[in-house]
């Protein structure tokens, strides 16, 4: 049927020159709202570069840096040429009229780092409807009082009962890698789930079984979360929260979300009921420095987080609590993956500094099976081949902050201090410090002698930071150590690694953690 339009009419008219004309005007104050907008951040970029400078060379006149520095190994490999021009910082573009400051040289590090300055809202923002205001994301006053009810979470006297699930779940995982013996294997998916299996038992006492049953609903959300956050980041277009709220993939990802709260929500109700209980019934059989012990059970990081107290008495609430713990589970498992699954590929391609690591476990453990707590400090060698490992290739590469206050930078060498406006986004390049030629002599050999006690003191202390540093370091560092030692020392004693020329080569692929572009695949064999 063909519509029917009515006759116009005086008044109807004149509605619609009414509407058309507060179209015009809308348009018009948008495109100078958004023209001013534009011009300012292009003017703040343009004085960027003259305090900082600026590479023009890669720049394009639209994407800016990110045309040249792809978001591949090539990108991350072409930065390390930044440093014979730009030896302390550089103004590097992200668009056509948006720059930041990326800093990458311990001088320039330092400064950033002890500022105090906040996280900007480039990197963690697509995780955030996962984490929400943990304290990875949060600010000022709010992260200040939680990092503080949370630092005892991290005590030795917690971390120590872990040394056992962290046993545990490695041989579980040393046991599938005994089963495909001799085949080429892509061993960052197995550590995946190894250290999700941990984080779940170690932050909320959860035993999903994960790394033999893959289809539970819990752990199937978390990988699901990672798969489209990945997706995201290639999107430039799901940038736009909006954009992406519309997309397939966001609505997906809100409903991946809520099965992931849900699951937190209800062990988070759960254990506040028998922590009641327990109280009443007087069942807690210890105290550990006012945190209560249930029939022996080991404390988990849920446990922690419902029984503290600040001075008045208040506690955190539920979506706090929930925002924690779910800011563990991400910032636990996959960085500590990504740094497991890198130096078991750095074991198999250095077979010398394989068979050191596990000359020194031999020599420290004897007959023993499982690595307790007094032999960490012991395996000095270990330790000193899993840092060279993290320089390299550090999970977390880059670290992004949004200045409150104008910083200074001195360079120590020249005496030149450089004036930094406040607002600007400063990208915080782990990566690049690792491998800058000024503090590494041959930046990309691999060489666990560079961190014996007198080699870390011919360096400054900024130039080497795989946890941060200063106030919003890594809370998890010594967590993730131990996990990682226990981890390698039972891949060590109980398998042989190799690579062979069908290995392919892995690539790093830079994302929110770093990953490995389609794998890393060794060869094992059983000793
Ligand atoms: C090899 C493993 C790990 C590496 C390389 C690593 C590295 C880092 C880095 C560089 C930061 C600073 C991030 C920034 O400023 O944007 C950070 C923060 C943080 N990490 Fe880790 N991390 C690791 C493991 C862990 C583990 C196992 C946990 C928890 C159990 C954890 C929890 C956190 C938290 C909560 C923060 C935020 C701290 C704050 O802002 O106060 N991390 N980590
Ligand atoms: C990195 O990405 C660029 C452009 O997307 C591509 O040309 C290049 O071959 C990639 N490099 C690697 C190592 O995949
Ligand atoms: C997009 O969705 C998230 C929740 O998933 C919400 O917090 C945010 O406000 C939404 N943003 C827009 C612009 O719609
Ligand atoms: C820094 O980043 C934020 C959002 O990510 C943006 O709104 C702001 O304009 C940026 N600041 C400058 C000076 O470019």
């Amino acid at each position: 049927m063909i519509p029917q339009f009515n006759k116009p009419n005086f008044f109807s008219l004149y509605l619609w020159i009414f509407i058309e004309t507060c179209l015009v005007i809308l348009a018009l104050y948008l495109s100078m709202h958004y023209g001013m907008v534009l011009r300012r951040l292009h003017s703040n970029a343009k004085h960027l570069d003259e305090v900082a400078g600026v590479d023009k060379r890669t720049k394009h006149w639209f994407y800016g840096h990110m045309k040249h520095y792809t978001n591949n190994e090539t990108g991350l490999l072409r930065l390390i040429q930044r440093f014979k021009t730009f030896p302390l910082m550089i103004s590097h573009w992200i668009g056509p009229v948006m720059t930041i400051l990326q800093v990458y040289h311990p001088d320039s590090v330092h400064a950033v780092l002890t500022s105090g300055a906040p996280k900007n809202d480039l990197g963690y923002r697509f995780i955030r409807p996962w984490i929400g205001d943990g304290l990875l994301t949060s600010k000022g006053s709010k992260w200040f009082r939680n990092r503080r009810l949370l630092t005892p979470a991290f005590h030795y006297k917690v971390l120590k009962p872990y040394s056992e699930i962290f046993n545990k779940n490695s041989l579980v995982m040393v046991d599938k890698f005994k089963k495909v013996c001799g085949q080429s294997v892509e061993v960052h998916t197995h550590v995946g789930l190894m250290t999700l299996d941990t984080m779940l038992q170690c932050a909320m006492s959860t035993n999903t079984n994960c790394q033999h049953v893959t289809d539970h609903p819990y752990l199937m959300a978390v990988k699901e979360v990672g798969d489209l956050l990945m997706e995201r980041s290639r999107q430039p277009f799901h940038f736009f929260d909006w954009m992406y709220n519309l997309s397939a993939n966001g609505i997906r990802n809100k409903v991946v979300v809520k099965v992931l709260h849900d699951h937190t929500e209800k062990i988070i109700a759960e254990r506040k009921e028998v922590l009641a209980k327990a109280v009443n019934d007087e069942e807690k059989d210890s105290e550990m420095e006012g945190f209560q012990t249930i029939k022996g059970k080991v404390l988990d990081f849920l446990d922690i987080l419902l029984q503290s107290k600040d001075e008045d008495g208040k506690g955190l609430t539920d979506i706090e609590i929930r925002d924690e713990v779910d800011t563990f589970l991400f910032e636990g498992h996959d960085t500590t993956s990504s740094g497991i699954a890198w130096a078991l590929y750095h074991l198999a391609k250095y077979p010398e500094f394989q068979t050191k690591c596990r000359d020194e476990l031999t020599e420290v453990l004897g007959d023993r099976k499982y690595v307790e707590w007094n032999d960490l400090p012991k395996l000095e060698y270990l330790t000193k081949f899993i840092k060279e490992s993290l320089r390299l290739k550090p999970p977390v590469y880059i670290m992004g902050r949004q200045l409150e206050e104008p910083l200074k930078i001195t360079e120590k060498s020249s005496g030149r201090v450089s004036t930094i406006p406040v607002g600007t986004n400063v990208s915080t390049s782990i990566f690049m410090l690792h491998r800058h030629e000024n503090f590494w002599d041959n930046p990309t050999v691999f060489d666990p002698e560079r961190f014996t006690k007198e080699n870390i003191a011919k360096r400054p202390a900024f130039a080497y930071v795989p946890f941060s540093a200063g106030s919003r370091n890594c809370i998890g560092q010594n967590f993730a150590m131990n996990e990682m030692k226990i981890c390698l020392a039972q891949v060590i004693r109980n398998l042989r690694l190799y690579i062979d020329g069908d290995s392919p080569v892995p690539k790093m692929l830079p994302r929110i953690i770093l990953q490995s572009e389609s794998g890393i695949f060794i060869r094992l064999e059983k000793i």
